[in-house]
């Protein structure tokens, strides 16, 4: 995927690993009705970027945090864009709902706390299950190209983890007052 954004520091927030081809073993609309699930049902791509769109808005002052939110937005972005590109060439069309008929995508799979600790907390939850969620796939999808995007989809969703994880403990610490002795 092309982009205007400064990938160099987009790259902070991926795998640093080339993404596989899109393509597909032969079109197979079982496994297209599946991977509905990692494009628009609850712990999918479309959810990960609205809360991670809508947790910027609270990063506050915080320069660290609101680039995480903002570029791990813009890698789940491309992340929906393969899913939905191979969705497509299993001959299914890419629509925002779940692998349920007539089960869509909904705002209230977003999380919308503002407090920073919980944020990341429920971002790191979300990770957690999008990983499990890809590793059923993974199981489930007889189609090696298409394990293959799934499985770097993964390594990506890893670094997001480490990301957080590491700004969850930076915040942590800064938030212990001082022992000031006499005080
Ligand atoms: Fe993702
Ligand atoms: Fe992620």
């Amino acid at each position: 995927m092309e982009c205007d954004f400064n990938c160099k520091e987009l790259n902070k927030y991926r795998a640093d690993c080339p993404y596989p081809a899109l393509k597909v073993k032969r079109p197979n609309k079982r496994y297209g009705n599946l991977l509905l699930e990692a494009y628009g049902g609850k712990y999918s791509e479309t959810t990960a970027i609205n809360q991670y769109v809508s947790h910027n808005f609270y990063s506050g002052d915080n320069t660290d945090l609101e680039n995480a939110f903002r570029y791990i937005s813009i890698v789940e972005m491309h992340h929906l864009d393969m899913l939905g590109d191979l969705i497509r060439k299993l001959g299914v069309r890419p629509e925002f709902r779940s692998s349920k008929q007539n089960f869509y995508w909904s705002g209230c799979f977003v999380n919308y706390d503002t407090e920073v600790k919980k944020m990341i907390r429920a971002d790191i939850e979300g990770e957690r299950e999008a990983i499990a969620l890809y590793k059923k796939l993974i199981s489930q999808i007889n189609d090696e190209y298409v394990r293959d995007v799934l499985r770097r989809i993964i390594m990506d969703e890893k670094k997001h983890i480490e990301v957080l994880s590491s700004l969850y403990k930076k915040i942590c610490n800064s938030n212990i007052k001082p022992h000031r002795p006499g005080c």
